[in-house]
């Protein structure tokens, strides 16, 4: 079924887990989450970055995963990640996504405000959460990456705009780490506190140690974004057909690979996540 993004986040509040939220690029990665979400009775996330959402690639890939989430079993929710702004925003409202992500953190922290507050504002009168960002999440090929979010900015930032869930800096990076990242466990705990309890969003979920997954969904974490393990995951698939010299031309069976590969990956993180089992 097709959930919007503060049924399902408080499905995790509630039993104090966290959502996995798998970046989707193509219908067999959709295929792939779905089949494990259905496996291991786990709600989801499926989202897609901006770009995706044109007239080439959005035209079939949003309406496939409508339909998906629509037939499942479990509660899925279908999020735009990383929206620049209403424009972005207006689109993935039109093409049937139940999430919103409004990343302001690349501007000031009042202009990050006023725009989040606006989108907040604007989804609610369609009945749908946000999710804002506060302390700039980048890519691990940027140099400093040491401007963790501020306890008390984030918690004026959520006091002022009423989002359902805030991506935190905590040592966490988009990408596959060069080395283990280390994640301010400490600092993700005076987040949540200083927020009254709101709901924590990991970025850069790809390539963080289990144990500091676990410590950060202890410490408040309840939506982890999980993106490049997809796309190796279904790279690795890919590649492991190609090698087949038995392998069909034929091009749905060619993709029956890639698709289980992207399903044991996503299996895997349900599991990290404690996700699995809930749907129930
Ligand atoms: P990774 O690609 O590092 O898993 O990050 C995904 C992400 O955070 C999408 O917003």
């Amino acid at each position: 079924m097709l959930v919007n993004l503060q049924t399902i986040i408080g499905m995790a509040e509630k039993g104090n887990y966290c959502i996995p939220a798998f970046n989707v690029y193509n219908t067999e990665t959709v295929m792939g989450v779905i089949d494990a979400a259905e496996q291991e009775k786990a709600p989801v996330i499926i989202q897609v970055y901006p770009r995706l959402l044109n007239e080439e690639v959005g035209f079939y890939l949003c309406p496939a995963v409508v339909a998906a989430a629509q037939r499942a079993s479990v509660p899925v929710c279908f999020h735009l990640d990383h929206g620049p702004s209403e424009w972005e925003v207006t689109r993935a409202l039109r093409w049937g996504c139940t999430g919103i992500m409004l990343d302001g953190s690349v501007h000031d922290f009042d202009k990050n405000v006023e725009m989040t507050k606006h989108i907040v504002d604007t989804c609610k009168s369609v009945g749908i959460g946000v999710e804002g960002e506060i302390g700039h999440v980048g890519s691990v090929n940027d140099a400093a990456m040491d401007e963790f979010t501020s306890p008390e900015e984030a918690a004026e930032f959520v006091k002022q705009t009423g989002v359902t869930c805030l991506a935190v800096l905590v040592g966490n990076a988009h990408g596959h780490y060069k080395k283990p990242p280390k994640l301010d466990i400490e600092r993700i705990k005076a987040i949540r506190e200083a927020t009254g309890g709101t709901p924590l969003v990991l970025h850069g979920g790809s390539g963080i140690p289990d144990e500091q997954v676990k410590a950060a969904i202890a410490a408040g974490i309840r939506k982890m974004n999980i993106g490049t393990d997809v796309c190796c995951a279904f790279a690795d698939g890919t590649k492991a057909t190609l090698d087949d010299p038995q392998r069909s031309l034929a091009v749905d069976l060619f993709m029956k690979k890639p698709i289980q590969y992207v399903k044991e990956l996503a299996v895997s993180k349900i599991r990290l996540t404690g996700a699995d089992g809930k749907a129930q």
